[in-house]
């Protein structure tokens, strides 16, 4: 029996280089070795972007797509949307039931997520109920599946622990069921900005999966360089170099990476020239993945079928969950 591997995100629009290197590429491993569910969080978008749902469907057509770009495969992995398996929703009320108000009021996620609600950027939202309830939500997207692991960024830790706590809980409650699910961290460095910060559409220092090359080799040219480069034959230092060099050594082969070093610290190669060349690497690297983008854009129908069909699995196994669930709680 394969362990079950349950992850989702946010459908906030098109996704970037960090996202890839950061998550979906590690997903795209673990569907080799684990029964896998990847899900388009819907409902959480809500909690904090009630307002706009004008986006949300296309927004997770684009998360969706990019997923299958880059080699999440329906054949292997379970794709589907949370708002599609209802099942979550009930789950996430018997979850709530159990749930100590300072449990949720702890998490410091929320306690982030709460904090830039009130700044100008949030333009002093509310937090709601359902905000309030992310991490029970959250549980219950991950006891749905009744998952053993759940790969995410260390800053999800909290609420995986939480989850674990409800899981206990549910089973000191009503009866030994579910698993205590782990979280999966990956060790993958992680890529920065262009201006060197924390990659994020909000900072608009990102590299979308969906650009075109001729965007992608424009951004590139904006990287960051050795600040103390004055001249372009002037000994360079790769390792001040704040990101282009460290791009080189997310794409660029063994060999490229030691040239590029080389030529750098002669002198021999100047910034503009070594961001050219950077752009054509990154371009030719997500070049597939980008015609497979097109691929799903030109076919929008396949893309709601796998959703269709990715939904529908999950729900049946939902609903073997929410079965046990209720005798245990003993609904009627
Ligand atoms: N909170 C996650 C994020 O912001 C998204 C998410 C929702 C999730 N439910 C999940 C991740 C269940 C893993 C498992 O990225
Ligand atoms: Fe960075 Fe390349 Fe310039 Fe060296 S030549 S400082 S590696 S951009």
């Amino acid at each position: 029996m394969k362990q079950v591997i349950v992850s989702g995100m946010r459908p906030t629009g098109k996704l970037h280089l960090g996202h890839y290197l950061g998550v979906i590429k590690n997903w795209v491993e673990l569907q080799e070795k684990y029964e896998c569910y990847f899900f388009a969080a819907d409902w959480h978008a809500l909690t904090t972007k009630y307002d706009k749902t004008d986006e949300l469907r296309q927004n997770t057509l684009d998360v969706v797509m990019d997923w299958l770009a880059c080699g999440i495969d329906p054949e292997k992995s379970v794709i589907y949307v949370q708002s599609l398996v209802p099942e979550i929703a009930e789950l996430n009320i018997y979850l709530g039931m159990i749930t100590p108000q300072n449990w949720v009021e702890r998490d410091p996620t929320l306690k982030d997520m709460a904090k830039i609600l009130k700044t100008k950027e949030g333009q002093g939202q509310q937090i709601n109920y359902g905000l309030m309830g992310y991490p029970v939500l959250m549980s219950a997207d991950i006891m749905m599946m009744n998952s053993d692991l759940v790969p995410v960024g260390s800053d999800q830790i909290a609420h995986i622990e939480i989850t674990r706590d409800i899981a206990r809980r549910f089973n000191n409650l009503y009866g030994e069921f579910f698993h205590e699910a782990k979280p999966l961290l990956n060790n993958c460095a992680l890529i920065c900005g262009l201006d060197g910060n924390k990659m994020g559409k909000s900072f608009k220092n990102d590299i979308k999966i969906s650009d075109t090359e001729e965007d992608t080799a424009k951004k590139i040219m904006t990287a960051i360089t050795d600040r103390s480069r004055m001249k372009k034959d002037d000994p360079g230092h790769p390792d001040e170099c704040e990101v282009a060099f460290k791009y080189w050594e997310i794409f660029g082969n063994e060999e490229e990476i030691s040239t590029v070093r080389y030529e750098c610290e002669k002198g021999l190669r100047g910034c503009v020239q070594c961001k050219r060349q950077l752009g054509e690497k990154i371009n030719s690297v997500l070049a597939p993945i980008r015609e497979k983008r097109k691929y799903y854009e030109q076919n929008p129908q396949e893309v709601e079928e796998i959703i269709r069909d990715g939904s529908f699995r999950a729900r049946q196994k939902a609903q073997e969950v929410l079965t046990q669930v209720r005798k245990l709680v003993k609904m009627y």
